[in-house]
């Protein structure tokens, strides 16, 4: 691969070659005039990728005739290259956008005023501090973030301040989201707080991760090693398969393209085309509104493939649990090595193998449910194998779901099975139902089936008929939903029954009642219908983000930031080493408050939220951020997994 594509670059610079010198052939340079120059210009208005090319072409040519005496053009090209600069920067390069706008000389015009604006803050946003310094002599954020990452980096070497560590690392990425180092910092902390995560299951640190390597990947492509981008992708891979179930092919890909051969992918990514052929999608078992619709789902394959004996005399399903825990083992050098500022960390874990047992992820989690949704369907099969894939869904259903539920929520489970008026609750049925849609109607099949069921507890019977109704349960294609549907449809069809013959007493009470009332006239008042309060408003707006910014409501976004700066520094001295242990907690809680306000009120989306709850409007939707930290706060954008399932279920 790294041959082929060294003879596409080959090609290019031939074609590159031939194209620059046909051009040079045609061209009419010998009078260097302006006007003909931006009439090269003048019909460019797509701002994209062939725009690019066109004005990098008449940048350089205007290089062959720019000299001292000639203002003109070296205005014009600061034109030329500030709308470079932006349609590098709406293709989102913006390394390759801000080396445009270092093109620009300074001439006191507005394009170079415009780019310097650009400029100052990509420096910021990238943390280039020496060319900040020289482009903005007065700026001091250089200085707030310098201070911030000395702090930094000796709490990365006293392990006893290590949990505090965000107090510097959220403000550093406010600042700088594109840092590198920072970011690379941040990852790796992540990375060992997902180490020593009891089985390695730390969801919100996977995800964070991946996201991390992502914009690196994204802002950095162009600086970093081909070795550095492999083992992002890989890990990025890794993490998605196991921790986060969300397929990985897209960094699988950009692994083998960089290099075809390299085996950690090559063994990923033949696992991960092998599996997708026989599983499901993620989507036919996770997504609850396609679980529930047609599908042509080959059960009997997906048996087949994982309870085969194929290799060794074990069955594939344990085949594929171990060659997970060698895949990782085997790479374990590659996932912790290379980690400049943060080595030490990872010292004990380099020596001996990262995981012990692989039945904890996600993803096998996943493997259970496949297995447990396929013998549930099968077992509705006649034959002579019925009752093996009854007995088979149980063993795959009860570890999943036993691994899924709390233990006062397992407790309670077998309760509903063995009491009769024990409950269950609907948020802990609609929790489980998001969740592992398979597992819910697992545990209604079990419910329905006892005895019981049909005489008693009108409580569980109104539930599930609720729970059937409100998810379209009774409209399935599923067989087996499908057989539960009609059992709850009888249970539905009973009570309505039941309800309209009392309706109908209560209706005649209320007439002869009326009636009584009509002859008594004694002037007695009708009840009056109660009318229940409207509900409190759903948002928390205890806090004035505001005042804690000590800005006015009109700021623009700029001053929020500039007084957000203001305030870090003023909060984080810098030596933190003679501060008493009160005042250190003091400062953190001052500077988590900070860093809130800031989330929000940097958030277009949710400072609008926040002003509307602020001014009692209903516009409600702001949530409550636990950790006020805008960067990497993913839980306010919704879930961002698409499927499976968030902390707390293993
Ligand atoms: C170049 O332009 C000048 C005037 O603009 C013109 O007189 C001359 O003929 C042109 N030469 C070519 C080769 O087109
Ligand atoms: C560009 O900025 C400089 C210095 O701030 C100023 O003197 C000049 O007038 C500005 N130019 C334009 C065209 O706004
Ligand atoms: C942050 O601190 C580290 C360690 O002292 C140093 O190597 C690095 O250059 C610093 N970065 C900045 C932007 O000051
Ligand atoms: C910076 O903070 C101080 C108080 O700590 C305040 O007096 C000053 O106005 C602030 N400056 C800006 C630009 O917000």
């Amino acid at each position: 691969m790294k041959g082929s594509n060294l003879l596409i670059e080959v090609c290019l610079v031939v074609i590159w070659y031939y194209l620059g010198t046909t051009v040079a052939h045609t061209e009419n340079l010998s009078d260097c005039k302006l006007e003909y120059f931006q009439g090269l210009t003048k019909d460019l208005k797509r701002f994209d990728n062939s725009d690019l090319s066109k004005y990098q072409n008449v940048a350089s040519r205007l290089d062959n005739c720019l000299s001292d005496s000639r203002r003109d053009l070296y205005m014009f090209k600061n034109e030329i290259y500030y709308k470079i600069g932006l349609i590098h920067l709406s293709m989102g390069n913006d390394m390759k956008g801000m080396n445009a706008f270092e093109e620009l000389k300074d001439l006191g015009d507005s394009y170079y005023n415009l780019s310097k604006d650009r400029l100052s803050d990509l420096y910021t946003e990238f943390g280039l501090w020496d060319r900040l310094k020289l482009l903005l002599p007065d700026d001091d954020t250089g200085d707030i973030f310098r201070s911030l990452n000395s702090t930094l980096h000796e709490k990365i070497n006293d392990p006893s301040k290590l949990s505090t560590i965000n107090d510097e690392l959220v403000p550093m990425l406010n600042i700088s989201p594109y840092d590198i180092n920072t970011l690379t910092i941040r990852a790796d902390f992540l990375f060992h707080q997902l180490i020593e995560s009891e089985n390695f299951n730390d969801l919100t640190a996977a995800y964070e991760i991946a996201r991390i390597y992502e914009t690196i990947l994204e802002k950095h492509k162009i600086t970093l090693s081909l070795d550095k981008r492999i083992q992002m992708h890989y890990t990025i891979s890794l993490l998605q398969l196991l921790i986060l179930n969300i397929e990985p092919t897209q960094h699988i890909r950009k692994c083998l393209a960089i290099d075809m051969d390299y085996k950690p992918c090559k063994d990923l990514s033949l696992l991960v085309s092998r599996l997708s052929k026989i599983n499901p999608t993620r989507a036919q078992l996770l997504d609850t509104e396609t679980y529930v619709s047609k599908t042509d789902i080959d059960w009997n394959k997906v048996i087949d493939y994982y309870m085969t004996q194929k290799r060794d005399g074990i069955i594939n399903y344990e085949w594929i649990n171990s060659k997970i825990v060698k895949l990782i083992n085997d790479n374990t050098d590659l996932l912790v090595t290379n980690r400049a500022a943060t080595n030490h960390l990872f010292e004990t874990t380099k020596k001996g193998p990262l995981t012990v047992k692989a039945d904890h992820f996600a993803f096998f989690k996943y493997l259970d449910i496949i297995l447990c949704q396929a013998n549930m369907e099968l077992s509705l099969t006649k034959g002579k194998d019925r009752d093996h894939y009854k007995k088979d869904m149980d063993r795959f259903c009860k570890k999943t779901l036993k691994e899924t539920l709390t233990p006062e929520e397992w407790d309670n489970f077998i309760n509903v099975l063995n009491k009769k008026d024990a409950q269950i609750s609907e948020e802990f049925m609609n929790k489980i139902w998001n969740m592992y849609p398979t597992l819910s109607i697992y545990m209604i099949g079990k419910i329905i089936s006892r005895k019981t069921f049909k005489q008693f507890n009108g409580q569980l019977q109104d539930l599930l008929i609720k729970f059937f109704n409100d998810n379209s349960l009774f409209n399935t294609m599923n067989p087996f939903i499908q057989k539960e549907a009609s059992v709850i449809q009888k249970i539905q069809n009973k009570k309505q029954k039941l309800n309209e013959q009392r309706q109908r007493q209560r209706q005649q009470q209320q007439q002869q009642q009326q009636q009584r009332q009509f002859f008594q006239q004694f002037g007695q008042q009708q009840q009056h219908q109660q009318r229940a309060p409207p509900p409190p408003p759903a948002h928390n707006t205890d806090k004035d983000y505001y005042k804690i910014l000590n800005v006015p409501k009109e700021s623009n976004s700029k001053e929020i930031r500039k007084a957000y700066l203001n305030l870090t520094k003023k909060y984080h001295p810098d030596k933190q080493g003679s501060l008493s242990e009160n005042d250190e907690k003091k400062i953190h809680e001052k500077m988590s408050e900070i860093n809130e306000a800031y989330e929000i009120l940097s958030d277009d989306n949710k400072r609008s939220d926040y002003d509307n709850s602020r001014n009692g409007g209903s516009g409600g939707g702001h949530r409550q951020q636990g950790n006020g930290n805008d960067w990497f706060n993913f839980q306010s954008q919704g879930n961002p997994f698409p499927f499976g399932n968030m902390r707390g279920g293993f």
